[in-house]
């Protein structure tokens, strides 16, 4: 059982390296950019990644940015159906997000999909205008590694088919229920 008061979010900095360095996941390009460039994107503004750790061993991050979705396909009846006329809406992009394949199945994922959902909501209730948050879901042949499942569990709901790479996906943080 996790417990709330063994976990620690902590915006990226020089002080993590050891801990980056020895981050794993079946994922290989999630752990390059951490490596290579969760820190320096952050210095240079361009995202903004936290790292979850529990006790001791950092178990996952998730890195932010801002984007826009542009509103085709299937979600044009949907915004129709809000009053909402415009062509790109405002949205927080979950950028990057993994679990350290050591702590899989033990709901880290969620928690920072929850983080994420926490930090979008509050900027679009209080701060800036902030329709969604997005994410362009890692497809995995190997159906318990693909992330689409993940996110279709959470709610997260399909912006445009795409069976290889990447299924863009979204969540309207107007509606309130979530599974995360
Ligand atoms: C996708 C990922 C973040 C899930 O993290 P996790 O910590 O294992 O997820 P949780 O333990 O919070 O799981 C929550 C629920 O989702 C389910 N789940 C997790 N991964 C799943 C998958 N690939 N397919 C189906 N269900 C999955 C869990 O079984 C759990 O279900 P339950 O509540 O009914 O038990 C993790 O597998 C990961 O880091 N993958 C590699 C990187 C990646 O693909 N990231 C997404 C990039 S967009």
């Amino acid at each position: 059982m996790i417990e709330e008061k063994d976990i620690n979010i902590e915006p990226i900095s020089d002080k993590h390296k050891s801990f980056i360095s020895s981050f794993n996941t079946y994922e290989p390009d999630l752990k390059d950019f951490l490596v290579e460039d969760a820190i320096s994107n952050q210095n240079n503004r361009i995202s903004k990644t936290f790292l979850m750790f529990h006790k001791a061993n950092l178990v996952g991050y998730v890195t932010l940015l801002c984007d826009s979705l542009r509103v085709e396909g299937e979600i044009k009846g949907y915004c129709k159906s809000k009053n909402i006329p415009y062509k790109t809406l405002p949205a927080i992009k979950i950028g990057r997000l993994a679990v350290d394949d050591n702590f899989l199945k033990k709901g880290f994922g969620t928690r920072l999909l929850h983080l994420a959902y926490i930090y979008a909501k509050n900027i679009s209730d209080n701060h800036c205008g902030c329709r969604f948050l997005i994410l362009d879901a890692k497809r995995n042949k190997d159906s318990s590694k693909d992330s689409l499942h993940f996110y279709k569990k959470m709610n997260f709901t399909v912006l445009k088919e795409r069976f290889k790479g990447t299924t863009p996906m979204y969540f309207d943080l107007m509606i309130e229920s979530k599974k995360f």
